[in-house]
């Protein structure tokens, strides 16, 4: 009899899962629009330039794979925050942000949920109705008590009110998870106002807040998305950030990401730290080196640096063509009523479909989106989209 009888099977992942299934899929119109990976006009996720070329060199140098620290390669930790936090930040030049190399940002929240969890003092931890699947199954697995808070008003926007009162009903010590930018699912962001409403609950009540920073770039700039960031630790907000360059470098599989923990002062931050590195240590011992180095070497360079820029500027206008596209294809189609998919912002649109009809999308068209309605819109390109467009309206019709 094996130790292992009693082991039951988990369900499968509601988006890695859904590749599975499109990855056995036989039909030659199928479309992935159930991950969230950006692709290019002819369907492939790119190698950018500026990575390419960051590749060869360290391919020309190839150096010892020696472990780093455990809190990662301290030059791409610095990188990561001025990426975040603005070259010019008083806070980093203060010694008050303390930033570790983690696993993506899926490693970077993580992270943030085990220190945090050190001095959380209720374990209770709030996200978005809705929010990222991984959200929620991350914290539980951390040990908090996860709830919602209001955020889709269920038609084409959010539902600031229900937001303000359930962040004002949180205990204090609260941990708070938000997107800054590109919210995933939905792609509604909140408004520059809206976030200084939230600023101010949040430290009135003393919440934590964790922002989820996995598509810094995607919305309207690499600095107008991190704006948020700068205001709070501006205005003196203890804090912490996970960010991720698999978006924004298109290096999914690297795995490289940052957690930033904004302290009130350099003792407190050195504290922190070690708790980082524990963390660090006793999950995974110390971060892999590839990416940080070609996140590095780009970085440095202040022409590849403008590389990626101008990279990662025509990744978000692309994104925003094809919504602009789709919405046409669905004016086309006969559909006049889904012109909010150009309100939203980043990879992902909530589009309204029910899970039947996200079902339907699927076995009669081949077009995968996730149960929520949720499809990603990096993902069209010239060729799919007027297969996307007809086959919503198809399942809309009936
Ligand atoms: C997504 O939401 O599709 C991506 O962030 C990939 C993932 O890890 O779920």
């Amino acid at each position: 009899m094996s130790l292992f009888a009693a082991v039951e099977a988990t369900p499968n992942d509601p988006i890695f899962g859904l590749t599975d299934k499109f990855n056995r899929d036989t039909d030659p119109n199928k479309v992935n629009l159930g991950v969230g990976m950006y692709q290019d006009d002819a369907g492939n996720v790119p190698v950018l330039e500026s990575v390419r070329i960051a590749e060869q060199r360290l391919a020309a140098h190839s150096t010892a794979a020696t472990y780093p620290p455990m809190d990662g390669l301290p030059d791409y930790n610095a990188d990561a925050q001025r990426v975040v936090f603005g070259a010019d930040s008083q806070a980093v030049a203060d010694g008050r942000v303390v930033t570790g190399q983690s696993l993506g940002g899926t490693g970077g929240l993580t992270l943030a949920a085990d220190v945090y969890s050190s001095v959380s003092p209720n374990h209770k931890a709030l996200v978005s109705n809705p929010t990222w699947a991984n959200h929620i199954a991350i914290m539980a697995h951390a040990g908090y008590q996860v709830g919602k808070y209001a955020y889709y008003d269920g038609k084409t926007g959010i539902d600031i009110d229900g937001l303000l009162a359930d962040l004002t009903k949180a205990e204090p010590g609260t941990l708070v998870i938000m997107h800054e930018c590109c919210h995933n699912p939905t792609g509604y962001d909140l408004t520059r106002q809206q976030w200084d409403a939230v600023g101010e609950v949040i430290k009135q009540r003393g919440l934590m807040l964790l922002i989820d920073m996995a598509y810094q770039g995607f919305s309207e700039g690499l600095d107008e998305d991190a704006e948020t960031i700068r205001r709070l630790t501006r205005a003196g907000l203890s804090f912490m950030v996970s960010s991720s360059f698999s978006k924004n470098f298109s290096l999914y599989g690297q795995r490289v990401g940052a957690v930033h923990f904004v302290c009130a002062d350099t003792d407190e931050a050195e504290r922190v730290r070690s708790r980082v590195k524990t963390a660090a240590r006793e999950d995974y011992s110390t971060p892999p080196l590839h990416g940080a180095q070609v996140v590095r070497t780009v970085l440095q360079d202040a022409q590849l640096r403008d590389t990626w820029i101008d990279e990662v500027t025509a990744m978000r206008d692309r994104i925003k063509q094809m919504r602009t596209a789709l919405v046409d294809g669905l004016h086309q189609a006969g559909i006049d009523d889904m012109d909010f998919i150009n309100t939203q912002a980043g990879m992902f649109s909530y589009c309204g479909l029910s899970k039947a009809q996200m079902e339907e999308l699927r076995s009669v068209h081949h077009v995968y989106g996730t149960d929520s309605g949720r499809i990603c819109v990096a993902a069209l390109n010239s060729r799919n989209i007027a297969h996307v467009a007809a086959s919503i309206a198809a399942v809309r019709s009936k």
